[in-house]
């Protein structure tokens, strides 16, 4: 034991020399575990000495103008940095070199005017990268490369008038949800290089207050966009302006003033929105089942099919019979309905306009009335078994072996079966192709519990 005393002492020696220089929180820094905050503090460059353990580093509300190379590579953990509200005007080749485990960068409110394509290189893990309410007037072509792991980009309330989209592709940022391009200095875009973006990445691509010029084919991006209901152009839709013939005070709201587009030739959307809502009905035989196609689609002139277990395809011009009626809202009524009515409704709700379809699904169950329910063919197994035991019992524990003895009646087997009944659904559904198809494709949407939306991807 005492051998391993001067070992043990000098690395603790060691261990408080490291921590000594390590651990140094600057004077004017709050350090607490691992975060350090030198916010506010009148900083005009990175202080010396930081604390290398730091996961957290908040340099944010200072006067910081430059950030050489390898400026943070002394903290190997580092994952969020904020430096908002600085007055960065640039930074020096390999700023963030060795700080790869960043996941978060505030470089918002400051100077820059260049993205520099080396500046982000080896941040593999970012996933937030934050440069609105800059001076930024070009973005390199290289800037995003690498950049894996990105979720969201802010470049908002910049200088821009060209954007790389060409380098955001499925595989090489397949996380990127987010691309904030509004309040920026965009008059034409590449629609080609936008229209092909993944679709994730058009979903959250926000474009407002930018003095982008009228045309069709910035119309139909828009439009396309606006077909899919897309939050980015619902919640500012005032702030969608452009100008006509570059006249700048001849800007309209284009989501609104859609007829400067009227001789726009609109392509119908490839692949369409589909909506998938399964619900579940209890009836029993003779009620009145009432069951509404209510999907995404608002407009109100929308054509209706149903296609249902026990009738095939149903349209209102096809249910003269008093017994079914589909109504001009899509619902589709059914009168006394019997057991062999369960199974699977299918409608499909159809904008001719806009050419989208949606569809509603609902699983109907119709039982028998309490009674006969009750004698489920579990119940029936049961009575079975016992009756067999019985008779055997009968058999052989008795010492005549009568001839002549009245056999006991086994119990009569009610009209319901659910696994007979359900042999004939499956198999009605196979003999119609149609509906065996739907079946696979809505198979997904169909394991999952209560309300589901799917929207196809863009081919
Ligand atoms: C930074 O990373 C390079 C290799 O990527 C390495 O050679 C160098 O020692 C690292 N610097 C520090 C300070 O960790
Ligand atoms: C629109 O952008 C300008 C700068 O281009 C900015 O000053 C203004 O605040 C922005 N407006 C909105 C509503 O975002
Ligand atoms: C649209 O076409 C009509 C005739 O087809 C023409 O009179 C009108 O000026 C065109 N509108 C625009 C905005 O080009
Ligand atoms: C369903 O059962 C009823 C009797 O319960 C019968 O009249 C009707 O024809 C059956 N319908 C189909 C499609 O099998
Ligand atoms: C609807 O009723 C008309 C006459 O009342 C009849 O000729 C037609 O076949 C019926 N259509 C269907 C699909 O039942
Ligand atoms: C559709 O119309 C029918 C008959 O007018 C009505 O009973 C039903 O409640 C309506 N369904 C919806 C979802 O509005
Ligand atoms: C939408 O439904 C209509 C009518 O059923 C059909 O003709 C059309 O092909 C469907 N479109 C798509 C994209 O599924
Ligand atoms: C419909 O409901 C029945 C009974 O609740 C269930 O057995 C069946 O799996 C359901 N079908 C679908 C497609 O969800």
């Amino acid at each position: 034991m005492p051998d391993h005393m001067p070992i043990g002492s000098c690395f603790l020696v060691l261990l408080s020399l490291v921590c000594c220089c390590d651990g140094t929180c600057p004077n004017m820094c709050l350090c607490i575990s691992d975060a350090v905050s030198c916010s506010s503090t009148g900083l005009t460059k990175l202080p010396q000495f930081l604390p290398t353990f730091s996961i957290t580093l908040d340099l944010s509300h200072n006067y910081i103008f430059y950030l050489g190379a390898g400026s943070f590579e002394k903290m190997p953990r580092l994952e969020n940095l904020c430096l908002a509200h600085n007055q960065l005007t640039n930074m020096g080749e390999g700023v963030f070199q060795n700080a790869s485990g960043l996941r978060f960068l505030d470089l918002s409110s400051n100077k820059l005017h260049v993205v520099e394509q080396q500046y982000f290189h080896g941040l593999w893990r970012l996933e937030e990268l934050l440069l609105y309410n800059n001076k930024i007037t070009q973005v390199e072509s290289g800037m995003l490369n690498g950049l894996s792991s990105l979720k969201k980009l802010y470049l908002s309330l910049n200088q821009l008038t060209d954007f790389p989209f060409f380098t955001i592709q499925d595989n090489t940022h397949p996380f990127l949800t987010m691309l904030d391009l509004s309040s920026n200095r965009f008059s034409n875009l590449p629609w080609a290089d936008i229209k092909a973006l993944p679709t994730l990445v058009q979903r959250g691509l926000y474009l407002h207050n930018n003095s982008l010029l009228c045309n069709c084919a910035m119309y139909s991006m828009f439009w396309h966009w606006q077909v899919r209901n897309y939050d980015t152009l619902r919640d500012f839709a005032d702030d969608h302006r452009c100008s006509i013939h570059g006249e700048m005070r001849a800007s309209i709201k284009f989501l609104h003033h859609t007829q400067f587009f009227r001789n726009c030739t609109l392509e119908k959307p490839v692949s369409l929105p589909v909506t998938v809502y399964l619900s579940t009905v209890l009836v029993t035989e003779e009620d009145t089942i009432s069951l509404d196609c209510q999907t995404s689609l608002k407009s109100t002139e929308l054509s209706y099919t149903w296609l249902t277990p026990s009738r095939g395809y149903l349209t209102p011009a096809s249910t003269n019979n008093s017994l079914i009626t589909i109504f001009p809202n899509g619902t589709l009524e059914i009168q006394s309905v019997k057991v062999n009515d369960s199974g699977l409704y299918v409608c499909k709700a159809f904008d001719v306009k806009l050419g989208v379809n949606a569809t509603r699904e609902l699983n109907v169950t119709v039982s028998l009335p309490p009674p006969e329910s009750f004698n489920t063919g579990y119940t029936t197994l049961l009575g079975c078994a016992v009756t067999m035991i019985l008779i055997l019992m009968y058999l052989y524990l008795t010492p005549c072996r009568c001839s002549s003895c009245k056999q006991p009646k086994p119990p009569s087997v009610t009209a319901y079966d659910p696994s007979s009944l359900s042999s004939v659904f499956t198999s009605s559904i196979r003999e119609n192709k149609a509906y065996s198809d739907k079946h696979v494709a809505f198979l997904e949407p169909m394991m999952s519990p209560g309300v589901t939306e799917e929207w196809t991807q863009d081919s």
